[in-house]
């Protein structure tokens, strides 16, 4: 076992003398991203006593995967900000390779964390264990290993639990694989936390539908939104179609009703959470104000991590904005939290009308900014972010198109999908990134983006005519302590 007082103590070297990755180019403004290293999944979110808790993946030492970290942000009005010291260090043996995706929950006023510790022998043979810690302070936390081993039938890849309380117990669900290659998500019952239950497989392969979905079903959560039950789930292996699952895996949906007394839920179809590059793994909690609210992961894995230019800078990846969700006609909306209107600084508005051509209104330069845009258009238009980032819709088709350059060829690439119109877009663009929130929230795109340093202003070209409403926020920074 290694000493966890020495790595501990390296972590906290490494976080003082990275220098390059504070200065360089692509750094975010009002993003969760780790000083060093890989960020990947947000974990164990949750508000206690008025502070809230953002844990996340994290590989510390390096931009590649690994023995992960729960690295540990907290805040109480999501603007200023504390680095707490790591929450989890991968040191024991049912977590060596690993301190995996989690949840938390608060029993009994102390802080309760299940992850999953992630093992791999001498022949990269992996065993997976669902385990706890406990903190009373919301910063020591103390491991109590593992409260679930693997179940008979699946592989090694069980993991990611989430936990909630309903119906006066304890529920808790994982991603998993069957042996034979397919993906479901597990559900368990425990009375107290400690002891748990396996009441079987809650949703996939022959349980809700009876044709494969993907090989392997990560992160799962599972809650309730205005009346309707959701299972939000990352399934990998899904085929590429031409309007869907074009990342190399997914972030979608299942909505429906969950029945307690015998443990089952029924639920429609699968639908994408995101329409553009970049969204994986979130994972959402109830607040102390009684809203739902979703942090993403702003990554894929496996799709050009190492391409990102922020690797020679010692740092990769960040988590999305946060979002509040609600339900409106049966759909999933997600809009930037309120609190995200303090970072507006300088407001600017202006009206571009385009007639068979390009307008460009090149007077903006803020790389960090919040644009909210209205949309008269008679046919197709398409609207450019500092030359880089192009957001398009095709009347014809009805399709919505997100394009940049692909990080590694240059060559461009797309994410195109079918809507029901678009008549607002409301973009929070950041040094490095782009969120679209289409129509109120009812589509959302989230891209990674690396344009030049002196690009600027917005395009506009429109195939008919086309009057865009633009209002315009620089955005300021997120405080840090
Ligand atoms: C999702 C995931 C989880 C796992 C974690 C490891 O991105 O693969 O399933 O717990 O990342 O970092």
């Amino acid at each position: 076992m290694s000493d966890e007082h020495a790595m501990r103590q390296d972590v906290e070297k490494r976080l003082k003398t990275n220098t390059d990755a504070m200065a360089g180019p692509f750094r975010q403004q009002f993003h969760l991203m780790p000083p060093v290293g890989l960020m990947n999944d947000p974990n164990g979110l949750v508000q206690w006593q008025g502070v809230y808790h953002v844990f996340y993946q994290w590989m510390p030492f390096d931009t590649g995967h690994g023995s992960k970290w729960w690295g540990h942000v907290t805040t109480t009005d999501w603007i200023h900000w504390e680095f707490m010291p790591p929450a989890l260090a991968p040191v024991q043996e049912f977590e060596k390779n690993g301190c995996y995706s989690g949840s938390a929950v608060v029993h009994e006023n102390q802080l309760y964390l299940f992850y999953t510790g992630n093992v791999k022998d001498e022949h990269e043979r992996r065993t997976s264990y669902q385990c706890l810690a406990v903190s009373r302070n919301g910063v020591d936390f103390k491991k109590y290993g593992p409260v679930i081993h693997q179940p008979d039938g699946y592989s090694a890849h069980v993991r990611d639990p989430k936990v909630w309380f309903e119906a006066g117990v304890w529920w808790l669900v994982i991603g998993a694989q069957r042996c034979d290659r397919e993906g479901q998500v597990l559900l368990y019952r425990s009375p107290d936390l400690w002891n748990w239950a396996f009441l079987g497989p809650l949703a996939g392969r022959d349980v809700t539908f009876s044709e494969s979905f993907g090989f392997m079903w990560e992160c799962p959560d599972f809650f309730e939104l205005e009346g309707t039950r959701v299972l939000l789930v990352s399934p990998q292996g899904l085929e590429a179609e031409t309007y869907r699952y074009r990342n190399q895996y997914q972030t979608g949906i299942f909505t429906g009703a969950f029945h307690p007394e015998t443990g089952t839920f029924t639920h429609g179809g699968f639908r994408e959470l995101d329409l553009g590059f970049e969204c994986y793994a979130p994972q959402t909690f109830e607040d102390e104000q009684g809203r739902r609210l979703l942090l993403g992961w702003m990554g894929v894995p496996e799709q050009q991590e190492q391409a990102h230019p922020t690797v020679s800078d010692g740092w990769v990846h960040c988590l999305t904005v946060p979002r509040e969700l609600s339900m409106r006609e049966g759909h999933l909306h997600q809009q930037p939290i309120e609190e995200y209107k303090q970072l507006r600084g300088t407001h600017t508005s202006t009206t571009v009308a385009v007639t068979n051509e390009t307008a460009a209104w090149a007077s903006w330069t803020a790389a960090a900014a919040e644009l909210y845009i209205e949309i008269e258009a008679e046919a197709s238009w398409t609207m450019a972010w500092r030359r880089y980032f192009h957001i398009s819709y095709d009347a014809g088709e009805q399709t919505l198109t997100f394009e940049r350059p692909d990080f590694e060829t240059g060559e461009p690439e797309q994410r195109v999908s079918r809507v029901n119109g678009v008549h607002t877009l409301h973009c929070l663009f950041d040094h490095s990134s782009a969120e679209v929130f289409v129509n109120g929230g009812e589509y959302v795109s989230t891209s990674r983006i690396f344009p030049e340093q002196e690009a600027a202003g917005l395009q506009f070209a429109a195939e008919v005519y086309a009057v865009f409403y633009v209002h315009a926020w620089e955005l300021q920074s997120l405080q840090w302590q």
